[in-house]
């Protein structure tokens, strides 16, 4: 291994999401990667890690897959990157066209950037300029719902309701409306919690719709939340209501698309489109940044004209990549390949009667699964997230519990390659770290 691998990342990086001190402290490890194959993180220390969230609900296929490999490699010997300002190349157009299709055509438009938030930032800007183009420029409100998360951007914090990633920045934004989340886990039924919200948002634009641009959601799944799911009427009438209040819907489904959900996009299931789709993460099958914001052929067309202003100005050096497209379109061959979404079926039916017993256990509330993503509550202490994830590495499972006020929610979102004794292994150490993590 590098010399000194650790204490030169403390010295010289400043890590994310992380109060540096902690790893100073010891408090939590930081630990040196070396390499990766499959589902298995290898430590420098030799151990292994099966990564259980998919290295931050990026990785889809496992780490160092033999096809986005070659795809990038190919990639590599012909255009490794080119302005999409004036240019343009075939990694970029083919990917547009398919990830269009992969919508039915609804969504004939793509803009790229390269991480989440900026897609999140894009999906705000064009909304609210849309508005503008139509000599609506009043409509430049933005709605969003408790405990969603769609990025750390100022602009994306915005709509972002989670106070320990905000608060300090306070003064710096410009807070959306925040509206009831449809989180099942508050009400009777998901489809009690599903309407609740629904009218919260019915609510709301019956006084402000003038002056509101968009509603953002992470559909299905509020995953920074505490993978909070919840029930798909939700956005099948906030469709409604977003259509009849003239509002756009935004979809971001930058950690729930590409089959997390269980099916492609997780907006399928409740049979609507958004007018904006966000997306990030898994779209290159976890290896590069790329993100992408799809949208409608009538909203593109309220850009096109002879006013150069009325164009949609935004852009980062690295739109539209080639080698992340390549690795988006290696990642769509397998989805069209493999029967990914068929696989993951009973792949995640394996996973849930292994975590079975979890769900009946004295200190676990709310088991819940959707797709691929599984949780659970556990509430004791402000401390349990810290002990649970050293308890699951002693066991070679990484697993980033989500901390609380009284405990965490405990998640797996795991890539799509686990073989049978992998998800074996999942479950065990799943529910053996929950056994130490609890107080004595
Ligand atoms: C729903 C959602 N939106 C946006 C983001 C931000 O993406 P990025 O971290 O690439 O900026 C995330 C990241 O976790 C996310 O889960």
């Amino acid at each position: 291994m590098p010399e000194r691998l650790l204490e030169r990342s403390l010295a010289a990086v400043w890590h994310p999401c992380s109060q540096m001190k902690q790893y100073d402290d010891g408090n939590m490890p930081l630990l040196p990667i070396v390499g990766a194959r499959g589902a298995w993180l290898h430590g420098a220390d030799g151990r292994r890690y099966l990564d259980g969230i998919s290295s931050w609900w990026v990785n889809l296929f496992g780490h160092c897959h033999a096809r986005i490999n070659a795809a990038i490699r190919d990639q590599l010997e012909h255009l490794e990157h080119a302005m999409l300002a004036g240019f343009t190349h075939e990694p970029v157009v083919e990917l547009s066209e398919r990830l269009a299709a992969r919508t039915g055509g609804r969504l004939g438009h793509c803009f790229y950037a390269s991480d989440g938030a900026s897609a999140t930032e894009i999906a705000l800007k064009m909304s609210a300029h849309h508005w503008r183009n139509c000599g609506r420029p009043e409509k430049h409100r933005f709605l969003c719902l408790a405990g969603g998360y769609h990025g750390e951007t100022i602009g994306a914090l915005g709509v972002t309701d989670i106070p320990l990633f905000r608060d300090a920045y306070g003064p710096l934004l410009r807070p959306a409306t925040v509206l009831a989340s449809p989180d099942a886990r508050g009400a009777a039924t998901s489809l009690e919690a599903a309407q609740a919200a629904a009218q919260a948002l019915s609510r709301h634009l019956e006084r402000h719709d003038a002056e509101t641009a968009a509603l953002i959601v992470e559909p299905l799944v509020q995953c920074a939340a505490g993978m909070a799911m919840h029930d798909p009427e939700y956005l099948r009438l906030a469709r409604e209501l977003c259509d009849r209040h003239q509002v756009h819907l935004i979809c971001d489904e930058i950690a729930v698309g590409f089959g997390r959900t269980g099916s492609f996009f997780a907006h399928e299931q409740a049979g609507i489109r958004p007018d904006f789709l966000c997306l990030s993460k898994g779209i290159t099958g976890g290896y590069l940044p790329l993100s992408a914001v799809m949208t409608r052929d009538d909203i593109y067309q309220s850009f096109y004209h002879d006013a150069t202003a009325r164009g949609f100005l935004h852009s980062h050096s690295y739109t539209g990549n080639p080698l992340a497209c390549r690795a988006a379109l290696a990642t769509l061959d397998i989805f069209d390949d493999d029967d990914v979404l068929a696989a993951n079926a009973a792949r995640g039916d394996r996973i849930d009667a292994g975590l079975a017993p979890l769900a009946h256990h004295p200190a676990v509330s709310h088991y819940r699964r959707r797709g691929m993503i599984f949780a659970f509550d556990v509430h004791v202490d402000r401390d349990f997230a810290r002990r649970y994830r050293l308890a699951a590495l002693e066991r070679e499972l990484l697993l980033r519990p989500i901390a609380g006020d009284s405990g965490a929610t405990v998640y797996l979102m795991p890539p799509y390659c686990l073989d049978n004794a992998e998800i074996d292994h999942l479950c065990r150490a799943t529910a053996e770290a929950l056994s130490e993590a609890l107080p004595t």
